[in-house]
């Protein structure tokens, strides 16, 4: 049994998920700062083989990367890197400082391999995270994507304009945008995944990726988040409206704010659920997305992976990479470098 599953988790377990989550970041940004602290995650990490990999355009040096809601302000990317992930998806930022809802707002669930989370994007706003953006090292040897939203108050009719303006103030800074319209904790978010809103909304920000692209003279690939709570005929008017607009992938899935049976006293607590109990919902639609678009659109899975042998599993289903955030969390620091040895080690 690993040491942090036997002794760290445990510890941390008596501690608020939020204020260790924070602690967490604090380490890691002190880690990155010098060359010391960087040796130090990759020996946590320990010795992984290159096992790059090209995705819109963009090479990946590997196929696996930190869901979006880790590194909310981009603080710690080159810290996440160093123990291993090959991307990492920060915010979901939104235009304006916001607080998101009341503390406490992420629950563990250890006996489901879950989590339960409702924190409403709490951030600091574009401007903190452009702070961090803009002294990333470039150019780099892993990816940086951003992930944007509305904010709370925007009503949905004018949720173009939010991303929009984090359009226009990250474009220059990162690799590739995901489109957030799939967090459960932005109440009416979701509905911008609907027949109403989708199609206007990715054509006004495809138009909008052409005259950045233009201003500087790079094309940073649009991908679109979903959520795993999605009827077939939602799903089938999704991938229609993505392929239509001429977005490069998708990314699935978000939390789920289905239930599916639990065992943890906080299984009742509102939010979205991640981690192994959404393993199931994300494998299924993944392979439906896959069937709906074709074999050429790049799919990104994340929902509920732990192992390598999960990581197999959704690149046989049509994944061209994944994402983890609760694994981490379940698994601890040496995830990253164990799946990638452990895929590096599979049969082809
Ligand atoms: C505490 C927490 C915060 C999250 N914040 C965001 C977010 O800001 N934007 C987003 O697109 N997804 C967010 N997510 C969802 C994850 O990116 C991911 O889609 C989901 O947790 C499923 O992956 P997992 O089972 O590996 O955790 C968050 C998840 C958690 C647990």
């Amino acid at each position: 049994m690993p040491l942090y599953q036997q002794l760290v988790f445990p510890l941390l377990r008596r501690f608020d998920p939020e204020t260790v989550h924070d602690l967490t970041v604090a380490a890691l940004a002190l880690a990155q700062r010098n060359a010391a602290g960087r040796r130090l995650l990759q020996q946590i990490r320990g010795p992984v083989p290159p096992q790059p990999v090209v995705v819109s355009g963009l090479r990946f040096p590997n196929v696996l990367g930190i869901a979006a809601g880790f590194d909310k302000e981009a603080e710690v990317a080159p810290g996440l890197a160093a123990l291993g992930f090959g991307h990492v998806e920060v915010g979901t930022l939104t235009p304006y400082p916001q607080p998101g809802n009341p503390r406490p707002r992420i629950f563990r669930l250890p006996a489901d391999r879950a989590l339960i989370n409702r924190m409403g994007f709490p951030n600091r706003g574009v401007a903190a995270a452009l702070h961090h953006l803009r002294r990333l090292p470039r150019p780099r040897d892993f990816v940086v994507g951003v992930s944007i939203g509305k904010q709370k108050e925007t009503p949905l009719e004018d949720a173009a304009r939010d991303y929009l303006a984090l359009m226009d103030a990250v474009y220059p800074f990162a690799d590739y945008l995901a489109l957030n319209v799939s967090s459960p904790n932005t109440p009416g978010l979701r509905a911008l995944q609907g027949e109403r809103y989708l199609t206007a909304l990715l054509q006004t920000l495809v138009q909008r990726r052409a005259e950045l692209a233009e201003q500087h003279g790079a094309v940073r690939p649009l991908w679109l988040k979903v959520a795993p709570d999605l009827t077939p005929g939602e799903l089938a008017q999704i991938v229609a409206a993505a392929l239509a607009a001429g977005v490069e992938a998708i990314i699935a899935t978000n939390t789920t704010i289905s239930r599916p049976p639990l065992r943890s006293p906080h299984r009742d607590e509102s939010g979205g659920l991640s981690g192994a109990p959404l393993a199931p919902l994300s494998l299924e639609l993944l392979a439906r997305l896959r069937e709906l678009a074709g074999p050429d659109l790049p799919l990104v899975s994340v929902g509920g992976i732990f192992t390598a042998a999960d990581v197999a599993e959704r690149l046989a289903a049509g994944a061209a990479l994944v994402q983890l955030y609760t694994g981490l969390v379940y698994e601890g620091p040496q995830v990253a470098g164990r799946i990638l040895r452990a895929l590096a080690a599979a049969p082809q």
